[in-house]
Formats: structure tokens, C-alpha cells, sequence
């Protein structure tokens, strides 16, 4: 599809056997809609960050946490997966699920691909914030990039124990540990429950200061290969529970290949989107893309804690149109294949598509695939024919770039 050579962000990669970018992707990459001014994404990291600035500050007053929130998206596969201890074989890998540029290089699926080269900089405290990149279905919540806050905390020894009394003998290390549900086996329990307890505090404190103070929340087990222990954070919202941000102890083999021997840190990652579809009740991710006047004038305000309820700009009807096919028997299929296929040529006037219905042909075995698309206007009412004429080309587009047959 790109002739051996692809320009991304100024600078030109070449492409292989795992390039499977699309254009529609690429135009994503220069939005930086979390830095946008006025926009409501760029509202939320406003809050986060304050609340960071407010909350962590040295002996002068001055907030001890740095910002990088221009760190370009395209990162290597050690920085996104092998740096942060991610199996060969684990599942986030596949070509299925990331956008890559060639074998060697993959747009971030995560803010996290940045943490061991801060380290490595000599940073202590940081955050970063930046678009991520997933191949996923789509609807209303999920789209395939979207925005996320990490943060890195590291404490030396002192700082671990400056609330105890008589610390002196307290260590952060021990030797001969051994890794449990509790810790990894080179942390002393003592100091993993302190930085467990800091980091619970200051995530509860975050929550609170974004939903309000009187916000019920809940914590979980949970597993990521950078952290241990690791936890979930989810909040009780307009009836429903919602998962917030991943966190945990960072693993100490981590920083140790970073050349930290002498700390211990905790770091957490959350999704922008999410809580901006909270805060402002906006039901529909696509918004976010949206150049429309009408949604944009509705965040034209300086301060990031300015109340607003978002007012949807219209509901115009949605037309479902399904399409069939069979499966091609020789070459490989997927889904996600098929999602970014119908996203190229109908762009943001598809609003959902499901797998509404499979089944194999008992004779011939073939597989067949019926999928439901909903066309919506964020703008207008869509007519029948403008959106028959986007179904026939992805119908089109379907049968000749992905090998399906066309049921019709
Ligand atoms: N990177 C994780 C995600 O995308 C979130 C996370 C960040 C969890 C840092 C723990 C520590 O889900």
C-alpha cells in the first residue's frame, strides 16, 4: 500500500510486512487535541496537571512534577512494549490490535512507552500526556485513538520514611525476599506499604478533586507486567461503576535498567476521554474530532473548572445498513481489518458497526460475516441515498482489498 517509504511527523520510515496504517490514521497524528486551547480534552489535563502542581511542591514552592505532553507518538517496540518487561507472545502485540509503521516501530498504545527514557533523563516526578493508538471496534465509547495521563513518582530512602520516627534502620531493599500478592521480592514490606498508601492517597485525592469530594470509589487487584502489586482505581458515577486508571508499584527491573538502583516508585495511567465524557456528559467519543463551531464554542473558557453541562449539538436519525460476505478461504481476516476498512471510506458518519451475524455453510465451510452499520451525521440529517453511496464503496473496497465475497 506505501511504497517502501512512509513520511510521518517529517521523518521517513520504511514500511514492511507489518505496516498497517491507514490514511485516516496518519491524519490524526498532528491534532494534539489534548494541548488544543479551549479544547475540552485539553480542559481535563489542565486539572489533572493542577492538581499535581498544587499537591507536589520542593522547599522553594515549586512543583516538583514535569510535563511532556509533545513527545511524539511514534515510539520503537522496545519503547512500548519490551522496556516495560511486556512479553514476546503477550496479545497487545499483535498486529491485530496496534497501529505499526514497520516491525520495528508502532504508533504508542499507550503514554507508557515513554516512561524508561525519562527515567533514563534523570527525571523523579513527571507526567505525560499524549494520543494513543489502538485498533478497536467502533461505537459510541470507543475510537481508535484516544488520550492518556501517565505519571512516575521515585523516592530515595529518605523520602520513603520522612513521617517515621527513628527510620534510620529502615531500608527500601532486602536480599533475600521473596515476590508475593503483597510485594516484589527485592522491596522491603515497610517501604512498599508506605508507597502503596501515598500513592492510594494521592490517586483518591485526584478522583476527588475531578468528580467531587463526596465521589464513592472502590479499588481492585489488578495485573500489569510494569507493576507490582497493581491496582485499579473505579468510581461510582450517574449509576455506574467506571474504571478510572491503572497504577502499582514500578517494577524494580524496570528502573534498575534505567541505572536506578537507589529508588523506589509507583506510577498510574488513565484515559482523558473517558472523563471528559463524564464531566461534560458528552455521550459520543467522535465528538472530540469534531471541528464543529457549535461543540467547540461550548469549552471557550480559560479556566478548566468552569462548570459546563455540554449541550448536545443536535440528534439527527441514524440509517443501519448491513453488509455480507463470505470470507475469503486463502488469506487472512479480521474484523478489525474490516472496521478500519469502513472507517477510511465512511470516515466519521459511521457511527457504530457490530458483527450482528456468523455462521459456517455446513457443506462448503465457508465462514460468513453479516455486519450492521450505522450512519449518523454529527452535523445533519444524513439522506438514505448519500449514505448508500458511502455503503457501496466500503461494499466495493471490501470485496477488492480484502478478499471477501459479497453476498448480495
Ligand atoms: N499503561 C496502562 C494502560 O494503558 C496504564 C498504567 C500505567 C498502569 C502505569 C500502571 C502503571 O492501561
Amino acid at each position: 500500500k506505501y511504497a517502501g517509504e512512509l513520511e510521518l511527523l517529517g521523518k521517513k520510515y520504511t514500511t514492511d510486512d507489518w505496516t498497517n496504517l491507514t490514511p485516516k490514521i496518519i491524519s490524526k497524528l498532528d491534532k494534539n487535541l489534548h494541548t488544543r486551547q479551549y479544547h475540552p480534552l485539553s480542559h481535563v489535563r489542565q486539572k489533572i496537571v493542577n492538581y499535581f502542581y498544587k499537591n507536589f511542591r520542593n522547599k522553594c514552592g515549586n512543583p516538583t512534577f514535569s510535563v511532556c505532553d509533545n513527545l511524539p507518538p511514534v515510539v520503537s517496540v522496545y519503547q512500548n512494549f519490551d522496556s516495560l518487561l511486556i512479553p514476546k507472545d503477550h496479545v497487545s502485540r499483535s498486529k491485530d490490535d496496534c497501529y505499526y509503521v514497520n516491525s520495528e516501530t508502532l504508533l504508542r498504545a499507550h503514554t507508557t512507552a515513554h516512561q524508561v527514557e525519562l527515567i533514563k533523563m534523570g527525571l523523579d516526578n513527571f507526567l505525560v500526556v499524549g494520543d494513543v493508538y489502538r485498533r478497536d471496534e467502533i461505537d459510541s465509547t470507543h475510537y481508535p485513538v484516544f488520550h492518556q495521563v501517565d505519571a512516575v513518582r521515585l523516592c530515595v530512602r529518605e523520602e520513603v520514611f520522612k513521617n517515621v520516627c527513628s527510620s534510620e534502620s529502615l531500608q527500601l531493599f532486602e536480599v533475600k525476599g521473596k515476590e508475593s500478592e503483597d510485594k516484589q521480592a527485592v522491596h522491603t514490606l515497610e517501604a512498599v506499604k508506605i508507597m502503596e498508601h501515598e500513592l492510594k492517597t494521592v490517586l483518591v485525592g485526584l478522583a476527588q478533586a475531578l468528580f467531587g469530594s463526596g465521589i464513592k470509589y472502590r479499588w481492585k487487584d489488578e495485573y500489569f507486567p510494569f507493576t507490582h502489586p497493581s491496582w485499579e482505581l473505579e468510581v461510582f458515577y450517574n449509576d455506574q461503576w467506571i474504571e478510572v486508571l491503572g497504577c502499582g508499584l514500578i517494577r524494580h527491573e524496570i528502573l534498575k535498567n534505567s541505572g536506578v538502583n537507589d529508588r523506589i516508585g509507583w506510577a498510574f495511567g488513565l484515559g482523558l476521554e473517558r472523563l471528559a465524557m463524564c464531566f461534560y456528559d458528552i455521550k459520543d467519543i467522535r465528538l472530540f474530532w469534531s471541528e464543529d463551531s457549535g461543540f467547540l464554542n461550548q469549552f471557550r473558557f480559560d479556566d478548566p473548572d468552569t462548570p459546563v453541562k455540554y449541550k448536545p449539538i443536535s440528534i439527527y436519525p441514524q440509517l443501519a445498513n448491513d453488509i455480507s460476505f463470505w470470507l475469503p478461504v486463502d488469506t487472512e481476516y479480521s474484523s478489525n481489518d474490516f472496521y478500519d476498512l469502513a472507517r477510511e471510506h465512511g470516515g466519521d458518519i459511521i457511527e457504530q458497526i457490530k458483527l450482528i451475524d456468523q455462521f459456517t455453510h455446513p457443506k462448503t465451510k465457508k465462514v460468513s460475516h453479516c455486519y450492521r452499520i450505522i450512519y449518523r451525521h454529527m452535523e445533519r440529517t444524513l439522506t438514505q441515498k448519500e449514505a448508500s453511496a458511502v455503503h457501496r464503496k466500503i461494499q466495493e473496497a471490501a470485496a477488492s482489498e480484502l478478499k471477501v465475497e459479497l453476498r448480495i
